[in-house]
C-alpha cells in the first residue's frame, strides 16, 4: 500500500445515438469527452475514512448506519474494496474534483464512480482491467439511474467509441475520419432516472407506437455507425437530425434543447440533436471546423450557459 497521494481519472461522454432506445435492447453509440474529466485522489487520513466532494463541499463519512445502499459514492468504494478482497474499515481521505456538469447528460455520476474505482487500485497497487471497472461502476449506476442501460458506464471505462447493446458483448469501432462536436449546455438540470422513468410510463400506455420510434432509431444509429467508419460527415449530420426528431417524438426534448438546435443549424451545423436523457441538460452539433465560430457564436446567444469542443477519433 502506498504512502503517497494515488489519483484516479475519468472522462466525460456523450452519446451520439440511440439514447432510451438503448434501455429497450436497440443499439447506441457513445463517445468519450476527454476535455471534462473526473479526478479523484486518496491519501491516508489519520482517523477514519471520509470522501470529500471538494467541488460541492461536502464531506461524506464511509460507515455512517444507513448509507452503505444509499449513497452512490460509499456503494463504489465498499464494492470496490470488496472486490480486491480488503475491509471497509480503512483510513482514508478521498478527494474528489470534476470540470463534468452535473446532471446534463454527460455521464458525471458515473466518470465520478470511476475515477474512485481507479484512484482505489492505484493506491492499494492492485490492477484492474476495464471489464471489472465497468462492471463495479454498473452497480452504483443503478442507484443513479434505477434501470440503466450500461452505456455510461462502458463508454467511460473503455475511454473510447463504443457501439452498444444492453446485455451483449462490447463493440468498439474505428472512426473513419476525425469529427469535431460543438457541445452546448442548456443549464437545465434533468434527472436521468425521471426522464427514463417518464418514457417507460408512456411506452407502458403506447407500447406499440414506442416500439415503432425505438426500432427507427437503432436503424438510425446502425447507419450513423457506417457513416463514422466510412467518415461520410454529410450523412452523420443528416442521421443526428434525423434521431433528433424521433427523440421529439419519445417526449424528450424541450424548448431550450430545440432553441439550441435550431442555432446551431441555422449557424452551418451539419446536423444537431440533444445527448443524454434529454429535457435539459446537453445537445451536440455535428460542425466543420469553417463553421465553428459561428456555431459557438450562434449557440452563446441562444442561451447555451457552456459550450466546449470536442475532435473524435483523433489519435
Ligand atoms: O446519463 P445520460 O443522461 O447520458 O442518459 C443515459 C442514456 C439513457 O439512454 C437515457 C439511459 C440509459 O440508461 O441508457
Amino acid at each position: 500500500m502506498s504512502e503517497a497521494r494515488s489519483i484516479g481519472t475519468a472522462p466525460g461522454k456523450v452519446i451520439l445515438f440511440g439514447e432510451h432506445a438503448v434501455v429497450y435492447g436497440r443499439p447506441a453509440i457513445a463517445v468519450p469527452v476527454t476535455q471534462v474529466q473526473a479526478i479523484v485522489t486518496v491519501e491516508h487520513a489519520r482517523d477514519g475514512f471520509l470522501i470529500v466532494a471538494e467541488d460541492l463541499g461536502k464531506t461524506h463519512f464511509v460507515g455512517q448506519p444507513g448509507d452503505e445502499q444509499t449513497c452512490p459514492l460509499e456503494v463504489t468504494v465498499r464494492n470496490t474494496l470488496a472486490y480486491f478482497g480488503l475491509p471497509i474499515e480503512q483510513n482514508l481521505r478521498l478527494s474528489i474534483r470534476s470540470t463534468i456538469p452535473i446532471g446534463r447528460g454527460m455521464g458525471s455520476g458515473t466518470a465520478v464512480s470511476t475515477a474512485i474505482v481507479r484512484a482505489l487500485a492505484a493506491h492499494f497497487a492492485r490492477r484492474i482491467p476495464p471489464d471489472q471497472v465497468c462492471r463495479l461502476v454498473f452497480q452504483t449506476e443503478i442507484i443513479y439511474h434505477g434501470t440503466p442501460s450500461g452505456i455510461d458506464n462502458t463508454v467511460i471505462a473503455y475511454g473510447k467509441p463504443v457501439y452498444f447493446i444492453r446485455d451483449q458483448r462490447l463493440e468498439t469501432f474505428t472512426v473513419g475520419h476525425p469529427f469535431r462536436l460543438a457541445i452546448a449546455d442548456t443549464g437545465i438540470f434533468s434527472p436521468t432516472r425521471v426522464a427514463v422513468g417518464d418514457v417507460r410510463h408512456a411506452w407502458e400506455r403506447q407500447r406499440a407506437r414506442y416500439e415503432a420510434l425505438f426500432d427507427a432509431i437503432g436503424d438510425i444509429t446502425n447507419r450513423g455507425r457506417k457513416a463514422i467508419e466510412t467518415g461520410d460527415h454529410e450523412t452523420l449530420g443528416r442521421l443526428m437530425d434525423e434521431n433528433q426528431a424521433l427523440l421529439r417524438e419519445v417526449g424528450v426534448s424541450s424548448p431550450e434543447l430545440e432553441r439550441l438546435i435550431t442555432a446551431a443549424s441555422r449557424a452551418g451545423a451539419l446536423g444537431a440533436k440533444l445527448c443524454g436523457a434529454g429535457r435539459g441538460g446537453n445537445m451536440i452539433a455535428l460542425i466543420a471546423p469553417e463553421v465553428e465560430k459561428a456555431v459557438v457564436a450562434a449557440l452563446q446567444s441562444a442561451g447555451a450557459t457552456q459550450v466546449l469542443v470536442t475532435d473524435v477519433g483523433q489519435v
